[in-house]
This record gives structure tokens, C-alpha cells and sequence, in this order.
């Protein structure tokens, strides 16, 4: 076997993006120890309260807008473009630091905060600087604007092409995800069923440490570039 059939499956989280200064989920201060998730990234929550949660995505989105790639998206586009074989990315992060860093054809599992979605009619357009909750949809008109992510209760997106990724790793890398959330915490379980060898990038141990044949430890910044550099040769 080649490095030209080698097809290598990447899986980041919030992790990747942290020495970008975006906040993770799950570490100490990170986002769901300030705020309550129920209330921020459900459909529930959004019902209840669309003012509060559109001003939270926009404070996202604000901080999405003024951050810059770092060595470790860096590093992942680099591969892309120099792997002689197939390598598909996908993202949880809402963020486009991947495709800033010069990645192309990254599968958002979790959508984007630089999306807006009409939650009456469906329709997709490119968000404006902040959302409000009167603000119409441009097709429907009703006024049902959110942002373009997945929220918990709802399906991830192109599950259908990730599965098929899955199915031919050779290689499966997660980087910089805790392994909590389901289904991304399940695919090193199903890429090592496929065959594929499994590698954890990430600052500590997950909850998923032990679905992985290696296990590094450490900031993305040092291990991604160095792990990249050395497949490269
Ligand atoms: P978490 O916040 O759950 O986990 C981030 C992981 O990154 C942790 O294991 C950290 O140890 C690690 N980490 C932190 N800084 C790092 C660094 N500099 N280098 C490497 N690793 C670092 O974030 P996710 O696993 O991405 O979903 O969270 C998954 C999903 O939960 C998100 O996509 C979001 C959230 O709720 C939805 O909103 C649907």
C-alpha cells in the first residue's frame, strides 16, 4: 500500500482554535461553565428566549470575525495540499479558521457562525453583522432568523459523508476534542472498526483516550505541526 491510497480522516474541535483565543466548551472557564448550554444551544432555549440567545451568537460571532488561524490550522492545510493520498476534515467548530488557513472542502458537522438559517422555511444566507429576533428571513419573511448551527437535538450535518470517510480511514486523527459529544465522540470507535489506526492530538486525556491506539499530549500548536511534519518526511 502506497501513501496514494492512504486516505487519512481528521476530526478538530474547540481545541484546535483555543490559541486563536476562542474559548473551549468543557475546559475550566470555558463556555458551559459560564453559561447554561439549555439555554444557549437548543432549539428549547431558543424558543424561549431568541433575544438572549441571537446576542450570545453574535458575541461569537463578533469574536470568530477578529480571530486568525493559528501553526495548527496551518499545519492541517499544509497536509492537505502535500499528501499524495485523500485527506478529509471535518470540523465541530462553528469557526472558518480551517478554511482561513487555506483548508478546502471542510465538513462543518456543527454548521457555521457565519451562516444564518431561517428556522420556519429552511432558508440559508451568509449572517449579518448581528441577528435580532424581528429580523425577517429574506425568502419567507417571517421573522425566524438563528444562527446556522447545530444545536443539541438536532442531526449534524452530512453524517451521511462522514460515515462514508469513516469507512475508508486509514488513518483517523481527533485534535483537540474533549470526546463528549455524540456522534462525533464515536467515530475513532467506528474508523478503528473500519481498520484505520487511531491517533489523539490533544492538551490531555478525553473521555474517549482509550479508543485511540496513541494518545499525544499537549498544546495543538506544538503537536499538529510536529505530527504533520514528520507524515510529510
Ligand atoms: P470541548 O470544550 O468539549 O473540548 C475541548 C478539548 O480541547 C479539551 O479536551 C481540551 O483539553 C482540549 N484543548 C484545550 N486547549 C487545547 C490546546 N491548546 N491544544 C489542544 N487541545 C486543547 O470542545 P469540543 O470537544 O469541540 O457543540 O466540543 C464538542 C461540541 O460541544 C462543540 O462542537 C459544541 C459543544 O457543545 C455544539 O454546540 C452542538
Amino acid at each position: 500500500m502506497s501513501k496514494a491510497d492512504d486516505h487519512i480522516v481528521i476530526l478538530t474541535g474547540a481545541g484546535i482554535s483555543a490559541e486563536s483565543g476562542l474559548g473551549t466548551f468543557r475546559d475550566v472557564g470555558g463556555l458551559w461553565s459560564r453559561y447554561d448550554w439549555r439555554d444557549l444551544a437548543t432549539p428549547e432555549g431558543f424558543a424561549r428566549d431568541p433575544g438572549f440567545v441571537l446576542a450570545f451568537y453574535n458575541w461569537r460571532r463578533e469574536r470568530v470575525r477578529a480571530a486568525r488561524p493559528n501553526p495548527a490550522h496551518e499545519a492541517l492545510a499544509r497536509l492537505q495540499r502535500h499528501w499524495p493520498g485523500r485527506v478529509t476534515l471535518i470540523t465541530q467548530n462553528v469557526d472558518d479558521l480551517h478554511e482561513q488557513a487555506g483548508s478546502e472542502d471542510v465538513i462543518h458537522m456543527h454548521g457555521n457562525h457565519l451562516g444564518a438559517l431561517c428556522a420556519a422555511c429552511g432558508h440559508r444566507w451568509p449572517a449579518p453583522e448581528a441577528m435580532a429576533a424581528a429580523d425577517p428571513c429574506p425568502a419567507c419573511a417571517r421573522p425566524a432568523t438563528r444562527p446556522d448551527v447545530v444545536w443539541f437535538g438536532e442531526t449534524p450535518c452530512h453524517m451521511d459523508r462522514i460515515g462514508a470517510a469513516l469507512a475508508t480511514a486509514r488513518l483517523f486523527v481527533s485534535i483537540g476534542t474533549s470526546g463528549t459529544v455524540c456522534p462525533a465522540a464515536g467515530f475513532a470507535a467506528l474508523a478503528r472498526k473500519s481498520g484505520a489506526r487511531t491517533l489523539e492530538l490533544n492538551l490531555g486525556r478525553s473521555e474517549n483516550t482509550d479508543h485511540f491506539d496513541e494518545a499525544r499530549h499537549g498544546p495543538a500548536t506544538d503537536l499538529v505541526p510536529a505530527w504533520v511534519t514528520a507524515l510529510l518526511g
